[in-house]
């Protein structure tokens, strides 16, 4: 790899291969073993990508867009496209082109392109659709957390563009629809909140409905002509300049529910109902796209459909040992209720985000079907009060630098070459159920399609496709046919500012006959990707199939890896290398193997379900963090260093700053804590101790303000309680006794926490095994 493409190793494209040579038959592919997959940041910002004000060249027979890849005639003013080989005429407006003026499409390094009109009539010219933020907000909680929540309310709503629409519904025992078009009186629908609710039952009880105008069935008159009546869309959605004094006095009237709880009982929250009657309001209301339901709950959802749990307080919430004996008995009732919902959402374009702000679980593992299928947003925390709540929610509403660029609408669409079949993605989108010929059969994720639905993406949004080799009986026997293999990826979206954006990215790649040609694949290795790639699997197989062992599938997937690409001699494990293009994978399966996405047993489902989705959507460089932490060493003799993921970095003297991307840990040795509490850093002539004890807490800041959620700060010293979240992380090398043994012929190198040094010392043993 080169220098620059080390520092930003997604380039222009934003696509990171597994495998950056692809092996030409399904057998070869198999002993790949790696999947070969792409992640893909589809509308990822960069400062190289040409805007183009013009409608894209498609080919007439199967609809590619013209780009760098395709052989031009200039004499004959034709272009082949390179997933067909049709031969296309330029229309009469491209008739000047030459070799030496050619179109921006066709310039070589302009492999990714971004189209700024609009082909489709139907989208927004040029007046853009004001933005709408629906916030569901529950009153279930105690008198504390209600104020925390209030006063972010009331910040975010200073922050909001002038124009957004606002809406706003609160629950508990109940759903409160309030009307905010009335300053003096404030009027409230109920819903209540022990029932199922049809969207038609929605809109009648809002007197939105079909049947309350005797019109024709379906949507109503809130929209006609995609023109918001604004009649109708006044009452519940309003301007955020002309309801923020509404709003604001209804914040300062709200109380908690206030029902009473019994004792013994959990509080009543009606988390589901709240959710059917935001969608049903936004689907009658919004012609537009840019629409978020904003759920604010703090607790977790104990009546009607949706609930996880009875009000009996006697009952525990499902736990993963639950889960996994299918001993919970709310669990998958709750998960259809929330894939119905994500449907209705999904096909009205609408994104749900999730604060949930609890020490309880609310139930993220039954709610994440919702916020996954519709690209929204989801932080944890354990207070409405706590930073990583309060701070998180302020960066969706900030502009400017830190704005997080969120955008709507979009559609994402992939053409393959011949022999490459999509097995499907796994992130935050939807099928949109179109099988075109370059499905494959066996299905990952959302497949069984060529396209997908993304209702809210922004610039950093990760997706993971997977490829199947598939050549089909008349291609040509390998040498004889293109050398390159070609992929296409076409994203349509609504930028933040409410502007139709069509971006297309083409990859190409190296066929290789991989019998006689190890080395290329070798050098084609991206263990980064690999390492990911090889976690978002782990964990939707953990989800998707009953007995799964991710523990002996990793293990034999890098006992295979290994003897495939290793050196060696058969037999002698002394004699095994790798490849430094391998060189880290093994650790990354190590970390792997002891992380939140294997060892599930350590958290709650709502935790698993929160971790998932983020490494789901993140891009590879923050999935890997997630994977296997990074570790600075700050000491008095030397420059901050990269230290040993392993309890031996552990020095009296030194200071480290652990980033495990969820928290960021500061870990104060002994001898440092010692100093600090005697005031060292107060006095002038410690001014270099001073500068020491800063130093991690400024690099933390960099880490935390570049991402969402912002992530927990824990700062600790050694032998505190907190120092947990750092020691959990370390390879315990020192603490193992190391003369276990394994079975002869296992395949599992093992199944406790043993140190790293074992782990590979087993591996090379497994490895080189004839
Ligand atoms: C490319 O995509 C379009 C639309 O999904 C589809 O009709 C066409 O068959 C695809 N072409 C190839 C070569 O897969
Ligand atoms: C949303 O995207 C789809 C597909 O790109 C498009 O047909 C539709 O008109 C868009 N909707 C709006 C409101 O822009
Ligand atoms: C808008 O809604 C109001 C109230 O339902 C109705 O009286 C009015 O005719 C509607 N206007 C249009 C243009 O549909
Ligand atoms: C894919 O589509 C086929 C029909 O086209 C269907 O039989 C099959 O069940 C689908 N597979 C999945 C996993 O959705
Ligand atoms: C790694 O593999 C490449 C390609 O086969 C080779 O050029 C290089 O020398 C190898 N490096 C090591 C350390 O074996
Ligand atoms: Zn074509």
């Amino acid at each position: 790899m080169s220098e620059m493409a080390a520092s930003d190793p997604e380039g222009i494209d934003g696509v990171r291969m597994t495998w950056n040579v692809w092996p030409r038959t399904k057998v070869e592919a198999s002993k790949c073993v790696i999947p070969i997959a792409a992640a893909i940041t589809p509308i990822r910002s960069h400062p190289d990508i040409p805007p183009l004000p013009y409608l894209p060249l498609r080919c007439k027979t199967c609809a590619g867009v013209l780009n760098p890849y395709c052989r031009v005639d200039f004499n004959a003013k034709i272009w082949i496209c390179p997933f067909c080989f049709q031969r296309n005429h330029f229309p009469p407006h491209y008739s000047m082109i030459s070799e030496s003026n050619v179109p921006a499409e066709l310039y070589p390094q302009y492999t990714t392109v971004e189209y700024t009109v609009s082909g489709n009539p139907a989208a927004p010219a040029a007046q853009p659709l004001p933005p709408v933020f629906l916030f569901v907000l529950d009153t279930s909680v105690i008198e504390e957390e209600i104020g925390f929540v209030k006063s972010a309310l009331k910040q975010a709503l200073g922050l909001l563009p002038e124009n957004a629409l606002i809406g706003f519904i609160s629950f508990g025992t109940q759903v409160q629809v309030h009307e905010l078009g009335f300053s003096d009186l404030s009027k409230v629908y109920i819903f209540r909140g022990s029932k199922e609710i049809s969207k038609e039952q929605v809109l009648d009880h809002l007197g939105l409905g079909a049947s309350a105008h005797r019109a024709a069935p379906g949507y109503p008159k809130a929209v006609q002509n995609g023109v918001p009546n604004s009649s109708v869309v006044n009452r519940f959605l309003l301007p955020a300049s002309e309801c923020e004094y509404t709003l604001d006095m209804l914040l300062d009237e709200l109380q908690t529910d206030q029902w009473p709880v019994q004792p013994g009982n959990r509080a009543l929250r009606c988390t589901g109902v709240a959710l059917s009657v935001a969608a049903g309001l936004l689907g009658a209301c919004s012609p537009g796209t840019g629409v978020r339901i904003i759920a604010l709950v703090g607790g977790p959802c104990t009546e009607g459909p949706g609930a996880i749990v009875s009000k009996d307080l006697s009952e525990p919430v499902r736990s993963h040992k639950d889960l996994d004996k299918d001993a919970a008995p709310h669990f998958h009732k709750a998960v259809n209720f929330y894939e119905s919902l994500s449907k209705q959402l999904v096909s009205q374009g609408h994104v749900l985000d999730l604060f949930a702000s609890a020490l309880d679980q609310v139930g993220i593992a039954e709610m994440k079907v919702a916020i996954e299928r519709t690209g929204g947003l989801i932080v944890l925390s354990e207070s409405f009060g706590h930073p990583v709540f309060r701070d998180s929610f302020k960066r969706i509403f900030e502009d400017g630098e830190e704005a997080l660029g969120l955008c709507f609408n979009g559609t994402l669409e992939i053409n393959c070459s011949k022999d490459i079949k999509i097995q499907g993605i796994i992130g935050p989108c939807t099928s949109m159920e179109k099988k075109g010929p370059c499905c494959a059969d066996t299905v990952i994720g959302q497949g069984n399609t060529t396209s997908w639905k993304m209702c809210g993406l922004d610039k950093r949004t990760c997706f993971t496709v997977f490829f199947d080799i598939s050549p089909s009986e008349r291609s040509n026997p390998p040498g004889t046919s293109n050398p390159q293999l070609y992929l296409q990826f076409l994203t349509n979206y609504q930028n933040p500012e409410g502007q139709t954006r069509f971006r297309v990215t083409t990859v190409t790649r190296k066929w290789v006959d991989g019998a006689v040609n190890t080395e290329e694949f070798v050098d084609g290795f991206d263990q980064e990707t690999a390492a990911v790639v090889m976690a978002r699997l782990t964990s939707l197989k953990m989800e998707m199939e009953e007995e799964f062992d991710a523990t002996r599938w990793l293990d034999r997937s890098l006992i295979r890896l290994c003897s495939r690409f290793g050196d060696y001699r058969k037999d002698d494990p002394s004699s095994f290398t790798l490849n430094t293009s391998f060189s880290l994978f093994p650790q990354f399966m190590f970390n792997l193997r002891r992380s939140q996405f294997v060892q599930v047993f350590n958290n709650s489902p709502d935790e698993t379900a929160y971790f998932r989705m983020l490494l789901n959507r993140e891009n590879i460089l923050n999935s890997v963090v997630m994977i296997q932490p990074s570790l600075i060493a700050y000491s008095f003799h030397s420059l901050p260093k990269p230290a040993l993921l392993d309890v031996a970095s552990i020095s009296s003297e030194q200071i480290l700053l652990l980033d495990a991307y969820f928290s960021v840990v500061i870990f104060h040795g002994m001898t440092i804590a010692q100093w600090r509490n005697a005031g060292y850093q107060n006095q002038p002539e410690h001014r270099a101790f001073a500068q020491l004890l800063q130093a991690p807490h400024d690099d933390a800041q960099m880490i935390i303000q570049d991402r969402f959620p912002i992530p927990r700060l824990v700062v600790c010293d050694q032998h505190g309680s907190q120092a947990r979240f750092l020691l959990a992380k370390l390879n315990p090398s020192t603490t193992y006794n190391s003369a276990h043994d394994i079975a002869p012929g296992s395949d599992v190198i093992f199944t406790d926490d043993v140190s790293l040094q074992v782990f590979i010392e087993h591996l090379q043993r497994l490895a080189v095994q004839s």
